[in-house]
């Protein structure tokens, strides 16, 4: 098999690869770990070689590879973070951090190039693919914001630990009467605040997508008093218009209005941290192995990610820049479900 620059490989050829780079970037997610393990033995299988990138994109600009090995990846199925690291890196969002970034692939000549992350991550995966490399995405961000998949690795890592600290906060609200806000992650989605708070049985989600004014908070959570409830709480993500600290400043101005007493908990980084649940490994194992798969049928310029239950390839064309929406039906059932 060739060894060529694909921008050499004549249109509608495909190219194999023998050598592969896998890098991840961004917000880390659990399961991280479990997909590098997986590119990394399913391409062992296939009989290429893997490079591993350190801290994202930026480690593609300094050329920081490492050879993977299948003993390189033991171990680290159940752990949390990225054994490569992660970065958000500015420098590849210029014309020349791509090209440096280009220029670090072909000197380690690596054929193609596995990028773990999310919406950020796979626009940078786009850019080097519109430049002729070929690069394969997996969806990986525990804010579950990205098309082409119905769920990316981390999301259920990161709610399940919400849940239990909205589970924890429950016991201590009721025991004092008292409002609790919790504020999960979700920059410009509120999956996470949603099913957080269907699953953790909230009066109130407030989420980057709807308008929920503090007002409409203050109702909720004082219908709940009214209703007999022992406590009440509202799940809001940290992207809201009227996020934690909005609503937290508008409750104390108006302590004596509200008639309730109310403490805030911000959950942050927390949510990203810790072993992926079983869920996380078996979902990320699948999406790594998905984009072995891919390029060994010569696809490139595509998201492995999970669609309807199946492992399934979407051209980042299509995925980059597209506002994945929550589900209308489930923010209303969260209304229902808070009597
Ligand atoms: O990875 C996604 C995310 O966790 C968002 O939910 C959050 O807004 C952001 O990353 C935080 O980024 P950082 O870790 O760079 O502060």
């Amino acid at each position: 098999m060739d060894r060529r620059s694909p921008e050499h490989v004549p249109q509608g050829e495909r190219m194999t690869p023998r050598r592969i780079a896998v890098l991840t970037s961004g917000g880390d997610a659990p399961g991280m770990n479990a997909a590098i393990r997986a590119v990394t033995r399913c391409a062992l299988a296939e009989g290429w070689t893997v490079a591993g990138v350190r801290h994202g994109f930026l480690g593609l600009i300094e050329g920081s590879f490492e050879p993977l090995t299948a003993r390189s990846v033991a171990g680290i199925l159940q752990r949390g973070g990225t054994l490569l690291g992660s970065a958000r890196c500015p420098a590849f969002l210029t014309e020349e951090g791509r090209r440096t970034a280009l220029r670090s692939l072909h000197r380690a000549e690596v054929d193609a190039l596995v990028v773990i992350g999310g919406n950020g991550s796979q626009a940078g995966a786009f850019a080097l693919g519109q430049m002729g490399f070929p690069v394969v995405g997996v969806a990986s961000t525990i804010d579950n914001d990205l098309s082409g998949s119905d769920v990316t690795i981390g999301v259920d890592t990161a709610l399940n630990i919400a849940l239990e600290a909205i589970d924890r906060l429950k016991t201590t609200a009721s025991s004092h009467q008292r409002a609790f806000l919790v504020e999960v992650m979700g920059r410009k989605c509120g999956y996470l605040a949603l099913m957080a708070g269907i699953a953790g049985g909230a009066e109130v989600v407030v989420v980057p997508e709807r308008e929920t004014t503090p007002e409409d908070v203050a109702l909720q959570l004082r219908a709940a008093y009214e209703r007999g409830k022992a406590h009440a709480l509202a799940v809001v993500a940290e992207g809201a218009r009227h996020d934690a600290e909005a609503l937290s400043a508008y409750f104390r101005e108006r302590h004596e209005a509200t008639g309730f007493d109310l403490r805030t908990t911000t959950l942050g980084h927390v949510q990203r941290g810790g072993a992926p649940t079983a869920y996380d490994r078996l979902l990320a194992t699948r999406l790594g192995a998905g984009a072995v798969a891919a390029l060994a049928r010569g696809e490139a310029g595509v998201l492995v990610g999970t669609l309807e239950g199946r492992v399934q390839t979407t051209p980042l064309e299509r995925v980059v820049g597209v506002q994945k929406s929550i589900d209308p039906q489930l923010f209303a059932l969260a209304g229902v479900l808070n009597s």
